[in-house]
């Protein structure tokens, strides 16, 4: 855990929505050294491990995962919110803290088998992940962790990662 890379994310009051503190990792991202930080704190438990795809959960995720699998050498996958993607997919629909949302896949995005590692930016309820979880399972894939910058303790969302048998690496609470 790095006490480091908390002194780059600021909390927002009220967004979106009154009594949500929401995390805001755009002062970690933007930062070179924050962001060299975050990026090489996730990838440090995978190096040395075989990973073809990282798959990142929209929309911070792409950022972050891109970054991942650049250094890991893997692919990237995203995994976006319902009709954006314009191949064949699979959906999955999950509660967030704040509404509904449904998740999709290429139906095609990597090889049953392959070793794949999830990334977001943040664990909250954990709804979003399990449904990234779910569309990575039903197209056969490995999952070889679940990594995020920021775990919400008090909500769950590690703990019911856990409880699906998840590798969850978190940078900071
Ligand atoms: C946030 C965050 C995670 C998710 C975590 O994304 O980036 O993806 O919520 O919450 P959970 O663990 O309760 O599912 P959001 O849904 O706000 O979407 P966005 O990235 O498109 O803004
Ligand atoms: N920040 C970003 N995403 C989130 C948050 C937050 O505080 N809570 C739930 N999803």
């Amino acid at each position: 855990m790095s006490t480091d890379i908390k002194s780059y994310i600021r909390t927002i009051p009220d967004f979106p929505k009154e009594g949500i503190m929401f995390r805001d990792v755009t002062t970690l991202f933007s930062d070179p050294r924050g962001f060299r930080m975050a990026v090489d704190q996730i990838v440090q438990p995978f190096a040395g491990q075989r990973i073809d795809q990282v798959v990142g959960l929209e929309a911070r995720g792409f950022i972050l995962g891109g970054a991942v699998a650049h250094q890991l050498s893997a692919g990237f996958v995203p995994v976006r919110k319902k009709g954006k993607l314009p191949g064949k997919r699979l959906s999955e629909d999950y509660t967030l803290e704040y509404g509904q949302e449904t998740v999709e896949i290429h139906e095609d995005a990597f090889q049953p088998g392959e070793k794949v590692l999830l990334v977001d930016d943040l664990l909250a309820t954990g709804g979003t992940a399990e449904a990234g979880i779910r569309l990575i399972e039903r197209l056969g894939g490995d999952i070889v962790g679940c990594a995020f910058v920021i775990d919400l303790p008090d909500i769950g969302g590690r703990a019911r990662l856990e409880q699906l048998g998840m590798d969850v690496h978190c940078l900071c609470e």
